[in-house]
């Protein structure tokens, strides 16, 4: 039995023998390995190596974590000098230098008139810390205790973000999560909630929101905050058109509703402009951000407008609020992105992507839209055999999804799945990738969405 075991797992090699492990140790909740079954031992830029020294193009980046890619060398430099330097390592939420600078950074990377009347608090360090700090600051700001979503959404896996969060197959079998959310439509316009598509679609989104909030007997009590993502990212990659967004910053603001914008996934630079808020150019009242801002390590933060600064000293405290090396490779990367430019290098880099996978659309009917902004971009796959709705929309295809998730695996191409039914890829590249590793990329989820096309009848 032993002897047969140890044969069986040198065939299947470090990585294999390591993902055995795993799956006997590690929870039943564990969600990538099962899609991307392969063990990380080496990463750089935009390309990770298994154990067993494979190559692989990473366009999943810590789900959007990663801007300057793996151990960018500004990230580990700044790492360096504060464990060379004997800087504290853990400091709760008292003042330091590197937090100093970290503020510096950040405030100078929003517009002007938000930083100047900012206020920041950090939290766990999860998003969905920072989700859950948001709320909690929008609720006690207001005094309400109902709070608006949007289907789609994703803001994270605790009680209160998971409220908030569209996905329903986490939520079924949990009883009693945050009580008071409305989940209102958001605009998806290859699915349109209303059935309308484009402007139309959006318009009447909104204008029903106004009225939900608007009518005495909608059964909607005035909200405490409005969540949401200006790209939906988990939601399958789907870019709410400017006029909504403004729509929405309107309605809010004229009501007296706190605006959260949600930029865990979408901030520093990954959507085109530095932040995704600015390209509709509005103003929120609070931004909840994590990812990007901690240069590859665990940090969140709500940055809102010092009118919401009204939580008493010890309102919202947590003891792994002041990661020092998270700060530093963060004001790093920060700094990095906008020397660069590298917003601005993914817009260019989004466009390319998004117009060579549109190209796919000829030989491969099962990809059923192409969508995105900047370096969030998303696949739809669909059935190409059932017939198109009235807006063309053919059914998702989340079989067809997975296989061409784990043909491009097998090309060396590591992808993400997410969206409704899970039947959107995903590319979620660094902000730094290369027009050489786009058309790589490219390449590789060509032949792999024939090959599963092939493959899945
Ligand atoms: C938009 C958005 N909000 C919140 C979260 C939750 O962040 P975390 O997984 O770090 O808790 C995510 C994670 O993917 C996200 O994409």
């Amino acid at each position: 039995m032993h002897v047969a075991k140890t044969a069986a797992f040198r065939e299947k090699g470090t990585s294999g023998r390591l993902l055995e492990r795993q799956a006997e140790r590690e929870s039943n909740a564990r969600t990538y390995p099962r899609n991307i079954p392969i063990a990380v031992s080496r990463a750089r830029g935009s390309c990770v190596w298994d154990a067993d020294g494979r190559r692989y193009l990473d366009c999943l980046s810590g789900a959007g974590t990663l801007a300057l890619g793996h151990n960018h060398p500004v990230v580990l430099e700044a790492i360096r000098e504060v464990l060379d330097r004997g800087g504290p390592l853990h400091a709760l939420d008292l003042a330091t230098p590197v937090k100093d600078r970290f503020v510096g950074e950040l405030f100078g990377s929003l517009p002007r008139p938000f930083a100047e009347r900012a206020k920041i608090h950090f939290c766990g360090p999860a998003g969905t810390d920072a989700v859950e700090a948001a709320v909690k600051l929008a609720k006690t700001a207001t005094g309400r205790e109902t709070v608006l979503a949007f289907g789609g959404g994703y803001h994270g896996m605790t009680h209160g973000s998971l409220s908030l969060t569209g996905k329903l197959a986490p939520k079924e079998p949990i009883g009693g999560l945050m009580p008071g959310v409305h989940f209102l439509p958001y605009p998806y316009g290859y699915r349109c909630p209303f059935g309308l598509g484009g402007e139309e679609g959006w318009r009447v989104g909104a204008r029903y929101v106004e009225r939900l909030l608007d009518d005495p007997e909608s059964g909607v009590k005035r909200p405490g905050a409005m969540v949401l993502e200006v790209v939906q990212g988990e939601g399958g990659s789907i870019p709410a058109p400017d006029g909504w967004v403004r729509e929405m910053r309107r309605i809010t603001r004229e009501r007296g509703i706190p605006l959260v914008v949600d930029e865990i996934q979408t901030g520093l630079g990954r959507t085109g402009t530095v932040w995704a808020f600015e390209r509709p150019g509005i103003e929120p009242d609070a931004v909840v951000m994590s990812k990007a801002i901690g240069g590859s390590l665990p940090l969140a933060v709500v940055v809102y407008d010092a009118a919401l600064d009204v939580w008493e000293p010890g309102a919202h405290t947590g003891t792994f609020r002041g990661n020092q090396l998270a700060m530093a490779a963060g004001a790093a990367t920060i700094r990095h992105v906008l020397e660069n430019r590298l917003h601005e290098h993914a817009a260019r880099m989004g466009d390319l992507l998004l117009r060579r996978l549109r190209e796919l659309r000829r030989e491969a009917p099962c990809v059923g839209e192409v969508r995105g902004r900047g370096l969030m971009v998303g696949v739809e796959v669909v059935d190409p055999e059932a017939e198109p709705d009235h807006l063309g929309s053919r059914p998702a295809s989340p079989k067809l999804a997975r296989r061409i998730q784990a043909e491009a695996l097998r090309r060396g191409l590591i992808l993400e799945t997410g969206g409704r039914h899970g039947a959107v890829v995903r590319l979620l590249p660094p902000l730094t990738v290369t027009r050489e590793e786009v058309e790589e990329i490219c390449g590789i989820l060509g032949e792999a969405v024939l090959a599963a096309s092939r493959e899945v009848p």
